[in-house]
């Protein structure tokens, strides 16, 4: 049987995966690295491209839910985890009991989290979350006192360890925005208060991975990288995956459904909002928003089809979407790169972030259920 996907599939490269993890932990040579493999690996899969961050070097893993963390447990990941979304009636007990570091920004998190340490008869490990400024997750500075004297007398009846202290910033990705200062001192002053209080952290971490590229002061004892770990540029400012020694690791490939000749004046797909000026070849790429391509790029969005990038003509459809290959010739079954590598002459994430007025991070997370994922470098 042939087991590659005929419609449309990502085929993710966990070499490229492990080759950035290496680069990232070059860049931060004396701080640990968390791999964030939330939301299934930013859409790249998460088990598959824990493991390859972790054959690495990644000490940590890192995820948004519980549940996203109790299944890298259940797929038998073991190693550090760490997960930070938590809502009230979590699965606190669960993650306490499969070792799982648990994020913790205010009162009612530390009081369910004690509550459940005390149920399990085991000690949970905790790493306080600060808000120097995001303005999103995380304790107020007004409110550190008490959810860290809270902590420390946890710490104290051992129902917790204070395994981390840790923020994150509102604007890394833009170099030398005012609020990354503020957000460092903020978070100095936060942990050492903790330290203070007796609160004695073997992680303290706040930088994501535009700060792991380009700030070295905020590396402390980790460095949470998410999107880097996938190749890909968190932003067009800092420069291109290569540039920033990256190598993308999902190329979406999806295989010609038709291509057919139609005369000039051919309206296309859905509200005509492209028209054929002459006779031309019409290529249909049978993919679509249902897959995660964003109907907002339509008109934009870039594919590389018969050897050249081609934009996609008229709106982006459900399951499909059109490329006019002007004289150009192809057939149904020939293949279409709907993103993948620059370096390859192919579309990138970044590319369609662009074209749908988006951000990168949003173009591979979206990349939906319904497209197969097939590895490379297992
Ligand atoms: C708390 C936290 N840390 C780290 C990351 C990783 O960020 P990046 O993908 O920019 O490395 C994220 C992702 O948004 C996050 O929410």
């Amino acid at each position: 049987m042939n087991e590659t996907p005929t419609r449309v599939y990502a085929e993710i490269d966990l070499d490229a995966v492990r080759a950035n993890v290496r680069a990232l932990r070059a860049r931060a040579p004396r701080s640990a690295l968390m791999a964030v493999v939330k939301s299934n690996a930013y859409g790249h899969g998460a088990v598959p491209c824990a493991r390859a961050a972790q054959e690495a070097g990644a000490a940590w893993l890192g995820t948004a839910t519980p549940e996203e963390a109790l299944e890298l447990r259940a797929a038998g990941i073991q190693g550090r985890i760490m997960c930070w979304l938590w809502t009230p009636g979590g699965p606190w007990r669960e993650a306490i009991e499969t070792d799982i570091d648990v994020s913790v920004s205010g009162m009612w998190a530390l009081d369910e989290v004690r509550a459940a340490a005390r149920a399990a008869g085991r000690t949970a490990r905790i790493q306080l979350k600060a808000d120097t400024g995001l303005g999103r997750n995380g304790c107020q500075p007004a409110d550190w006192a008490e959810l860290v004297g809270a902590a420390v007398a946890a710490q104290a009846e051992g129902t917790v360890q204070v395994t981390g202290v840790w923020s994150h910033f509102a604007c890394a990705d833009e170099p030398g925005h005012p609020s990354i200062r503020l957000q460092l001192d903020a978070f100095r002053d936060m942990l050492a208060y903790a330290e203070k209080e007796g609160v004695d952290p073997e992680v303290r971490h706040i930088a994501n991975s535009p700060a792991t590229l380009t700030l070295p002061e905020t590396h402390f004892d980790l460095v949470r990288t998410g999107l880097a770990v996938y190749g890909v540029s968190p932003s067009p400012e800092l420069g291109t995956p290569a540039q920033l020694g990256l190598r993308p690791a999902m190329t979406l490939r999806a295989s010609l459904a038709l291509v057919k000749t139609v005369p000039a004046g051919h309206g296309v797909s859905y509200g005509h909002h492209y028209v054929t000026e002459s006779e031309t070849h019409l290529a249909l790429v049978p993919a679509g928003y249902a897959d995660g391509i964003p109907r907002n790029a339509s008109g934009r969005g870039p594919v590389l089809v018969a050897g050249k990038i081609r934009r996609a003509a008229g709106r982006i459809a459900m399951d499909q979407f059109v490329v006019d290959l002007g004289e150009d010739l192809a057939e149904a079954g020939d293949e279409a790169v709907i993103l993948g590598d620059a370096e390859r002459g192919e579309p990138t994430a970044e590319d369609w972030a662009q074209a749908a007025h988006t951000i990168a991070y949003e173009i591979v997370t979206r990349i939906g259920g319904r497209v197969p994922r097939v590895y490379l470098g297992g």
